[in-house]
Formats: C-alpha cells, sequence, structure tokens
C-alpha cells in the first residue's frame, strides 16, 4: 500500500488535520502516517519537514506533505534532506509540473496562505500525476543531487 507522510508545524496544523479527513475519505489506498506535531501549540517547523523527507527518502515509492503557515519554512526543511525535492504549491499547475518535471516526492502547502485552486484539487493533483520519464527531465532531476 503507497504511504503518504505528513508534518506540519502550528501554522499548518489545521490544514494538515483537513488534509488528513481528506486522504481517509478521498484515498482509501493510501496509507497515512502523520509525523506531527499533535497541537496549535507553537512549535518550530524544521524538525517535521525533515522528519517528513527523511521518512519520504526511506520508504521507497511513499510521497509526503508538508503544511506550516507558508508553505515556505517547511518546504526548505524538507528539501534540505539530500534526495528529497519538494514543490511548494498553491496551484494545480504548480502541483502537477513539481511532480512531472521535477519528480517531487514531496509537497508543501501554507495553511496561512491563499490558495488559487481548493487545497483539495492540488493534493489530488500532487498524488496522482506520474513523473515524466522523458530523458531532458531525468537528466534535470539527476543533477539536482
Ligand atoms: C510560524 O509563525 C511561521 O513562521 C511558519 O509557520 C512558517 O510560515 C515558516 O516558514
Amino acid at each position: 500500500m503507497k504511504k503518504i507522510y505528513l508534518g506540519s508545524d502550528h501554522g499548518g496544523f489545521e490544514l494538515k488535520q483537513k488534509v488528513k479527513k481528506y486522504l481517509a475519505e478521498n484515498f482509501a489506498g493510501f496509507s497515512v502516517e502523520d509525523l506531527g506535531c499533535d497541537s496549535a501549540e507553537s512549535i518550530d517547523y524544521p524538525q517535521f519537514g525533515r522528519a517528513v523527507g527523511e521518512a519520504v527518502l526511506a520508504d521507497k515509492g511513499s510521497l509526503g506533505i508538508v503544511m506550516c503557515g507558508s508553505g515556505v519554512g517547511i518546504g526548505i526543511a524538507a528539501n534540505k534532506v539530500r534526495g528529497i525535492r519538494c514543490v511548494l504549491a498553491n496551484t494545480t499547475e504548480l502541483a502537477r509540473l513539481g511532480r512531472q518535471h521535477n519528480g517531487a516526492q514531496v509537497l508543501s502547502m501554507g495553511g496561512r496562505t491563499q490558495f488559487f485552486d481548493p487545497w483539495e484539487e492540488i493534493v489530488k493533483t500532487f498524488l496522482t500525476t506520474e513523473v515524466d520519464q522523458a530523458e531532458r527531465h531525468e537528466r534535470r532531476r539527476c543533477q539536482l543531487g
């Protein structure tokens, strides 16, 4: 069963709760693991971005979704895990291109920011878009290290 790891700080906590419910109701074929945080109490985001990045890297074929207030900090933390490609998306287009071209294994979203498409659609697009295996994209992904 394909696994999805979730992580957030307090700024993304509420959105993470909604994402978890959405996944349970719409993606029964996926097993979801929430790596924290566990409340809306203020807490530093780097540990959660790192935890999701490391879990995804260790579990081949799995994906991750990270959330903080802006989606920026926790996305940077996930991207610091070597081999992880995390895309910050507030549109389905960015989620799709992040998967297709960049082979992103982790999606980042900002719980306190504006979405230009419904977050449900962004999540769905990220989870259902395959990585484009064209040589030019694979070559560029390899150059990311
Ligand atoms: C927390 O206040 C906020 O800085 C954090 O959630 C995130 O937006 C950082 O990038």
